[in-house]
């Protein structure tokens, strides 16, 4: 057997630990997770309703062109089909531009406490992964940018950047993209991009026209609440597009998914109700971390990073055994740093209650 000698060197992704996996190993019965950055709210109960009416159909093969899917987020986002891509959770479009994008020996560009993912596919593809130092644990876009060279092919802006919450701004954006060769591909990473509420975040689908070398990913697994269900969808150029549905399977978006993601779009209500219930819980952990003397970081998404002053495995142990799931720090890098998902108010007071009598300790 001849394993690559690029897989070889691949670390398994660490997920957030699933609730059920936390009861059975520490025999608790009442456990929350913050860590994962899902919904709090569940989803539309008329994306449940449509769901079970799908699910009539589940001997069927989905639609590979996914023609209804493709047609509803044309007219939501005002963007003609031929631009649109669906796929498995944006997660697997990572992987997808990194297989039409990377041979053996080229270079990708990304910040040095960002989205893991973009260094793995790039891995898998026997591609070098060159990480930027954040600046105010912000992406450093100006570095970045200037760090691109021969061997550079694809530069990942995660705007809200997971782990930390920050965003790109216009200006910062804008002020690079014109010294970005085009045969570098510009991924713009927006999975939050439904809970961003600060005015300078940039509106990238109207770049799609003047940069061909632009992709935007963007997800129904945050906002929208369907993270199990697993559809993400991406924006490019015709020709990128077509390549990218080249390599998607004919059925990588799967039946029930393709008619959730369909009335997901339709429910504004939900999403209001998502978005809504994310900024004020934001601004809840914001004024308990300032009570607590504690240093975060304003974020545009749907967790927050909080420097807990002591050591991250600890403090993400003992949260775990009074039940309350959160991502310890040092699997970004950030030594006594907690990312803590916003969820319902009754689930962030309760990890700010357990987080307080901790650091009393
Ligand atoms: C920045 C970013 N991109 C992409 C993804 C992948 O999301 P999904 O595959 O669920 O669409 C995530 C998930 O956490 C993420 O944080």
């Amino acid at each position: 057997m001849k394993i690559r000698e690029a897989i070889k060197g691949l670390n398994m992704y660490q997920a957030g630990k699933p609730i059920s996996e936390v009861k059975r190993e520490l025999g608790l019965t009442d456990v929350i997770k913050l860590a994962s950055n899902e919904n709090p709210l569940g989803c539309s109960e008329k994306v449940k309703k449509v769901m079970m009416e799908a699910a009539e159909e589940i001997n069927l093969y989905p639609d590979a062109s996914n023609f209804e899917l493709k047609r509803a987020l044309s007219e939501h986002l005002g963007v003609d089909t031929k631009r649109i891509f669906c796929g498995t959770g944006s997660d697997l479009l990572i992987r997808v531009i990194c297989n039409l994008f990377l041979d053996p020996g080229d270079e990708i560009i990304m910040g040095g406490v960002s989205f893991q993912r973009y260094e793995d596919s790039a891995q898998i593809m026997g591609a070098k992964t060159v990480k930027i130092p954040m600046k105010n644990h912000r992406l450093d876009v100006e570095a970045m940018v200037n760090a691109i060279n021969e061997k550079t092919r694809i530069i990942w802006f995660c705007t809200p950047n997971n782990p930390t919450g920050a965003m790109v701004t216009k200006s910062e954006l804008f002020s690079v993209l014109d010294r970005i060769p085009e045969d570098v591909i510009i991924v713009m990473d927006e999975a939050y991009y439904e809970y961003v509420t600060d005015e300078e975040y940039p509106q990238t689908l109207p770049l799609i026209d003047k940069y061909p070398n632009m992709i935007i990913l963007r997800t129904f697994s945050k906002a929208y609440g369907l993270a199990g269900l697993r559809v993400g969808y991406g924006i490019a150029n015709e020709e990128i597009t077509k390549y990218i549905n080249s390599i998607l399977g004919p059925f990588d978006t799967n039946l029930i998914a393709q008619a959730a993601a369909i009335t997901a779009l339709k429910d504004k209500d939900f999403l209001k109700k998502a978005v809504e219930t994310n900024t004020t819980g934001r601004e809840y952990f914001y004024r308990e971390f300032d009570r607590l003397g504690l240093e975060y970081i304003i974020s545009q998404a749907n967790f927050v990073m909080v420097n807990v002053g002591r050591d991250d495995k600890d403090v993400f142990n003992k949260l775990l055994r009074k039940g309350v799931i959160v991502r310890p720090g040092h699997l970004f890098g950030m030594n006594n740093w907690l990312r803590v998902s916003v969820g319902t108010m009754d689930q962030n007071e309760r990890f700010i209650n357990e987080l307080e009598n901790l650091l009393k300790e």
